[in-house]
C-alpha cells in the first residue's frame, strides 16, 4: 500500500493524537555493555496470563539492533515530574544517560530512578509491520510506586492527571 498523502497523513496523526497515553522510556543493555533507551508511547498491555505487554519501535531507530537482538528490556513508566527525561530520551546525538540515576534490572536493562512503574521484560517476540516493529515482552518483574502521578502525552503535549 502506498504511503498516505499529506491531508490524509495529517488526519491520521491528528486522530492518533486524540488517544491520550502515558509515556515510557524503554531501556536495554547492549552486548558490549553500553546502554540504550528511547521515549516511547506505543506501550500497551496484551495478556494477564502469561503477563505480556507490547510496544513498537521505528525500523529506522538507532537502537533497533540492540532491541531486536537483546534478551531483555525494561519499560519505565514516567511520573509527572519526568517530562525533561521524556524529551531527553527522544533527542539524538546526546548522552541520554548522563547524570541519570538507575539500577540494573533483569538482563542488565536500566531501571530509572523515580519512575511511576517499571516492567522488566524478556524479549519474547517481534512482528514487523509497516515502518515499525512490534515487540511483545514477557513481564518477569514489575513494580509501581504508590501514589505517584503519571506523565500523560496527548496531541504533542505533556499533561498530568486531573481526576473527573
Ligand atoms: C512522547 C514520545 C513518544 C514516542 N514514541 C515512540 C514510539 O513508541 N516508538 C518509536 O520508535 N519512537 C517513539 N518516539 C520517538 C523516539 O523517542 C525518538 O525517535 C528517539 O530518538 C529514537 O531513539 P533511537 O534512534 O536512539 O533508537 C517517541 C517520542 C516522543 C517524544
Amino acid at each position: 500500500m502506498p504511503p498516505l498523502s499529506p491531508p490524509d497523513a495529517q488526519q491520521f496523526r491528528a486522530a492518533l493524537g486524540m488517544f491520550a497515553t502515558g509515556v515510557t522510556i524503554v531501556t536495554a543493555r547492549a552486548a558490549d555493555g553500553s546502554l540504550v533507551g528511547l521515549t516511547a508511547n506505543s506501550f500497551n498491555s496484551v495478556s494477564l496470563s502469561p503477563p505480556l505487554v507490547l510496544w513498537s519501535l521505528a525500523r529506522s531507530a538507532g537502537s533497533m539492533p540492540v532491541f531486536s537482538q537483546g534478551s531483555h528490556y525494561a519499560i519505565n513508566i514516567l511520573a509527572a515530574d519526568q517530562k525533561e527525561l521524556a524529551q531527553r530520551f527522544a533527542t539524538r546525538n546526546i548522552d541520554r544517560f548522563a547524570g541519570v540515576a538507575w539500577r540494573e534490572g533483569a538482563g542488565g536493562a536500566p531501571v530509572l530512578d523515580g519512575v511511576a512503574a517499571v516492567f522488566e521484560c524478556a524479549n519474547r517476540s517481534q512482528y514487523e509491520e509497516g515502518d515499525h516493529v512490534i515487540f511483545v515482552g514477557e513481564v518477569e518483574s514489575c513494580a509501581a510506586r504508590p501514589g505517584s502521578q503519571p506523565l500523560i502525552f496527548h496531541g504533542g503535549r505533556y499533561y498530568t492527571e486531573l481526576p473527573l
